[in-house]
């Protein structure tokens, strides 16, 4: 039988993960609390097939057949339905994600698997408020999740085995791979990452070069693929925020704290690519 999935947040990751769910042969359902971003996030998913299309990599009847295993649902509950796993990629706020899955934990049926798409947050703390914590595990996809191989499966103290596991045989079955990390500030990813993107911020501030020499430093000096605040822009200035904030709060180091430049953009509504402006400009 196909596997059923529902995806709460429709934004950046959460149409992202729904394509990738519906292209490996899952029924997809996607919701959100605001119901004027699921037809937005339906465009994109279109807009991602047309691509696949355009470059030979699916025929018209493989793009219809995807478009038709995704479906919208402003409500929750109807939603997660008959789920078998469901993944949470709303905003980066530990309380909007516990407060959320009290009630997904209610909805949903008994046997689903739960799982976060936090980039940061302590797995153990969203699951603290479940009847059952042993049900959610963290499932950290990348950005843009059709493109990026890696999935972070977060295990935490009271999480199961078995959850785990799941999570584990599903990142595959998106064509995934997966790595399996312990439940801690920024996981393996992100506490990484983010230390090069505030620090080439912090470059920027300090005239140090521009910001597509900084990047093209990164790019061709070390082989990264894309600049840190070209993947910043990506990422979303407001998500970059909100990580780094709770890392410098967790970690209590000060290479975590968020540089100036950062916050006056995010407060100027720059948040990158979904914006239009960032650290670069960008047109569709
Ligand atoms: N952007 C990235 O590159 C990236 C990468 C990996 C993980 N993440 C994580 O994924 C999550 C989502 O990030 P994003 O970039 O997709 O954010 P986004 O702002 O693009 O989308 C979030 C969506 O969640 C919806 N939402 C907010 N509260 C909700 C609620 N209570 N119920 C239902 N929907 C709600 C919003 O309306 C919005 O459409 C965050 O936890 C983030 O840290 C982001």
């Amino acid at each position: 039988m196909r596997s059923r999935v529902a995806v709460i947040g429709a934004g950046t990751m959460g149409h992202g993960i729904a394509y990738a769910a519906a292209l490996a042969g899952c029924d997809v359902r996607i919701t959100d609390a605001r119901a004027d971003s699921l037809p937005a996030a339906l465009a994109k998913i279109d807009g991602l097939l047309e691509g696949g299309v355009k470059r030979g990599k699916l025929t018209g009847a493989e793009r219809a057949a995807v478009r038709a295993r995704v479906a919208t649902e402003p409500e929750l509950r109807p939603a997660l339905g008959d789920a078998d796993v469901i993944i949470e990629a709303v905003v980066e706020d530990l309380a909007v994600k516990q407060r959320l899955f009290i009630d997904v934990e209610r909805t949903a049926p008994p046997d689903a698997l739960l799982a976060s798409n936090t980039s940061s947050l302590s797995i153990a703390a969203i699951a603290a408020t479940l009847a059952q914590p042993a049900r959610l595990v963290g499932m950290h996809f990348f950005n843009p999740v059709h493109v990026m191989k890696l999935v972070e499966v977060v295990t935490h103290g009271a999480a199961s085995l078995p959850a785990a596991e799941r999570a584990v045989a599903f990142a595959r079955q998106l064509g995934k791979e997966p790595i399996v990390v312990r439940d801690s500030p920024g996981f393996a990813s992100s506490r990484l990452g983010v230390v090069l993107g505030l620090e080439a911020m912090r470059m920027l501030e300090q005239d140090v070069a521009s910001a597509e020499d900084i990047d093209k430093a990164m790019e061709l000096g070390y082989n990264h693929p894309m600049g840190p605040l070209k993947l910043t822009d990506l990422v979303g200035l407001d998500v970059r925020l909100a990580i780094a904030e709770y890392l410098y709060k967790t970690l209590g180091k000060s290479q975590y704290e968020p540089p100036r430049i950062l916050r006056d953009k995010v407060k100027q509504g720059e948040l990158g690519k979904k914006t239009g402006k960032g650290f670069y400009t960008w047109s569709d």
